[in-house]
């Protein structure tokens, strides 16, 4: 069976692309996780409780295998052996996230715990020893219950309290972490956590989930903000927010319009606002959701107005643009009484539906359609509308549900992805670098332990998480060492054949 395997394998990841082209010398390549995947340590030390641990300490039915990640991969207490595999992987840079209640139990800067202080500073300091740069995200979802209680990011005051977190982050690591990203997906944050299918879990995405949209943003801009006034001349690190997880083509050219209108619904929605020459949502955007919620009767738009004041804070909050790219779907536009309701609310906002091309595959997750030519249009498209031409594909992965060793399509997926990404740097977009998601397997929010992401596999039943490196994890790190897509040969172990 494994020399099957083997033989597809060569066939179809040997193939003949650019076995001499060397990434650029600059060129940074990782991998990601993020806090409440990974630590576990929920209540270890003075750490305040997150949304996350409220959600699924309160019912079993959310996640599919009615797991929390209390656990995790205990990375709190195995951050070493997370740094050995960073180095074992050859990365340039490793991106993890920083849990806000774990440095600020209350939320707030009144009491800044020695205990998340000391872990997230032992981490970064033996990062720097084997020579990683950490890309830092400030928040990837975990937010402190207190906050939520006080209403979130539908709170306009979240805000200020961004900030003040974003500036005891600078104050504790800026003098040793160069790469910042604020918030990761907030269309995840908003879109997801208003339409439940993330924390805080509401229903509420009519008038919760747009005003989440513009708190994301201005927390975004303040955390930048004040890095730019108070930290930038010392540190000198770049900042940006990851935004979005796919990338929409036309079904057919009757339906090119529909697409333009899903990209802003998707991307520009958090995009426009910050890299755009005028600020702002996207006008066309901002006037169909306006009209929406008119017909409903409401007496406020959906995207509730910047002031001219909040589009000159937000315009421009960026050193470059950090993309998160999975997939990418055919748009076909419908009916909105009609249209389904996947990805989140916005299908029938807009009167869209998602297609798959009948010539991609899937992963085993349905909407995970494979076409890597999709991430070099999307930026192509980043460049070509914003006129950013620095970018960092901070998330890149292939999902999976079995625990196999032998991952050989997560393996191809990474490789022509990273094909797409080399020939984005030749048409003139500075990729400064990609981090594959994940480093290893971990907690997968609503789908609990059952889909796997890693480059290395976690044994969640061992009790030392034993983490083992999969084939894909072999591949990248002759990827990392060479700086170029090898070409690659699979030993087979025959004794097990
Ligand atoms: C995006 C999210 O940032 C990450 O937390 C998640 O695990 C991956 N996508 C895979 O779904």
């Amino acid at each position: 069976m494994q020399l099957i395997s083997a033989v597809v394998f060569s066939a179809v990841v040997s193939g003949c692309f650019g076995q001499n082209e060397t990434f650029p010398t600059w060129f940074l390549f990782g991998a990601a996780t993020a806090a409440y995947q990974i630590e576990g340590g929920w209540n270890a030390g003075d750490k305040g409780e997150s949304m996350w641990d409220r959600l699924l300490h309160s019912t079993n039915d959310i996640t599919l295998d009615s797991s929390n990640a209390d656990v995790a991969c205990d990375s709190y207490h195995l951050w070493k052996r997370d740094i050995e595999v960073a180095k074992e992987l050859g990365l340039n840079v490793y991106r993890f996230s920083i849990s806000w209640p774990r440095i600020l139990p209350s939320g707030f800067p009144n009491q800044v715990s020695e205990d998340g202080k000391k872990y997230y500073s032992n981490l970064i300091d033996g990062l720097l020893e084997k020579g990683i740069q950490p890309v830092v995200t400030m928040y990837h979802w975990d937010l402190p219950q207190s906050l939520q209680d006080l209403g979130g990011w539908a709170n306009p005051l979240i805000a200020t309290w961004f900030g003040d977190y974003a500036r005891v982050l600078y104050n504790l690591f800026g003098d040793r972490v160069k790469y910042w990203i604020t918030l990761n997906e907030p269309l995840a944050i908003c879109d997801g956590g208003y339409n439940k299918m993330a924390a805080p879990y509401l229903d509420d995405m009519k008038i919760g989930g747009y005003l989440c949209n513009k708190h994301v943003l201005l927390a975004h801009a303040a955390a930048y903000r004040v890095y730019e006034k108070e930290f930038q001349s010392l540190y000198y690190g770049k900042l940006s927010m990851a935004n979005v997880f796919f990338w929409f083509k036309p079904e057919k050219t009757t339906d090119e319009e529909a697409t333009k209108l899903a990209i802003q619904m998707w991307e520009g929605r958090y995009a426009h606002p910050i890299y755009s020459e005028s600020g702002g949502w996207p006008p066309e955007l901002e006037k169909i959701l306006a009209e929406n919620s008119k017909k409903e009767g409401y007496p406020y738009p959906r995207l509730p107005p910047f002031t001219p004041e909040e589009i000159e804070f937000v315009k421009g909050t960026y050193d470059f643009y950090a993309l998160n790219h999975y997939t990418t779907r055919l748009v076909r536009k419908v009916d909105p009484e009609k249209a389904g309701s996947w990805p989140y609310y916005g299908c029938k906002e807009i009167g869209v539906d998602f297609v798959n091309h009948p010539t991609w595959k899937t992963a085993v997750i349905d909407w995970f359609a494979i076409y890597p030519e999709g991430l070099r249009e999307q930026l192509l498209w980043i460049n070509n509308t914003y006129g950013v031409d620095q970018v960092m594909i901070t998330e890149n992965g292939y999902p999976d549900l079995n625990d196999d060793l032998f991952d050989v399509q997560r393996m191809t997926y990474i490789k022509t992805m990273l094909q797409q990404v080399f020939l984005a740097i030749n048409d003139g977009i500075h990729v400064m670098g990609y981090t594959v998601w994940s480093m290893m397997d971990n907690f997968e929010w609503v789908t609990g332990y059952k889909t796997k992401y890693g480059l290395y596999a976690v044994d969640f039943l061992s009790p030392n998480l034993t983490r083992t490196p999969r084939e894909s994890a072999r591949f990248y790190s002759s990827v990392t060492k060479g700086r170029r897509i090898p070409k690659y040969r699979v030993l087979v172990d025959y004794e097990d054949v």
